[in-house]
């Protein structure tokens, strides 16, 4: 397991989001993008066409995180624009699979991401579908919450759960993720991370990057 790290972009000026994407391109792994849509969650940020725009500026792969309902509508549109990881919910897909495997038609990984209080056990049996499961360690919507520690076990069964399917499956915490928090979420298993303030509200976001895989690294190092 290699760390992995995904700076939110919701945390940046998006009035300036090209430059607030290049700040990062050195150090970070992949851009990780919020697209919300006032109804699966209470906030309302940017669509395809925004993305689109991005893909064509971005010098790292983006990571579209989809807080949206009816994602089988318009997930597919976002990989098929180009996005290198496309992730539904699992609370808001009315066909997981079929969606799922619409992205990977695409081009793009699919994702599978749940809010803190949705169990991924029953989920199981979707594994051979998906390149990477995303926890949510916030309720989704805004930015700048604080880490709840309550999902911690569920990150450590669900990285049980991967190494049972055996297969390359990424495991990706989001909400909370700062310099205090990320070593617990490595140790319980995770290695991929977003982080939105604590990346573009450091003073030098590409060094914050820096520290952040380094702890992360770090603690997973410990764990073996
Ligand atoms: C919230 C988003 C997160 C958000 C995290 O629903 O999914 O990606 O940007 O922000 P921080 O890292 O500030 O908690
Ligand atoms: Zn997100």
């Amino acid at each position: 397991m290699s760390v992995q790290i995904a700076p939110s972009l919701l945390a940046s000026d998006f009035a300036r989001l090209a430059d607030e994407a290049y700040a990062v391109a050195d150090t970070a792994d992949w851009l990780h993008v919020d697209v919300m849509d006032g109804h699966f969650v209470p906030n309302l940020t940017i669509g395809l066409p925004v993305v689109e725009a991005l893909l064509r500026h971005a010098r790292l792969p983006l990571d579209c995180h989809l807080m949206i309902e009816d994602p089988d509508r318009w997930a597919p549109g976002y990989a098929e624009a180009g996005a290198r990881n496309v992730t539904i919910h699992a609370e808001a897909a009315g066909a997981p699979i079929r969606t799922l495997r619409q992205i990977r038609a695409a081009g793009a990984r699919a994702g599978l991401a749940f809010n803190p209080a949705t169990p991924v056990d029953p989920y199981a049996d979707l594994l051979p579908e998906v390149d990477m499961l995303l926890l949510m360690t916030i309720e989704p919507g805004f930015g700048g919450q604080k880490f709840m520690d309550l999902v911690l076990p569920k990150i450590a069964r669900t990285r049980e759960l991967i190494r049972g399917h055996g297969g390359e499956i990424w495991l990706q915490v989001d909400g909370g993720v700062n310099e205090e928090t990320i070593g617990r979420c490595a140790e319980a298993g995770a290695d991929m991370f977003v982080a939105g303030s604590s990346v573009f509200g450091a003073e030098d976001p590409a060094a914050a990057v820096k520290a952040l895989r380094e702890l992360a690294t770090a603690a997973l190092a410990d764990e073996r």
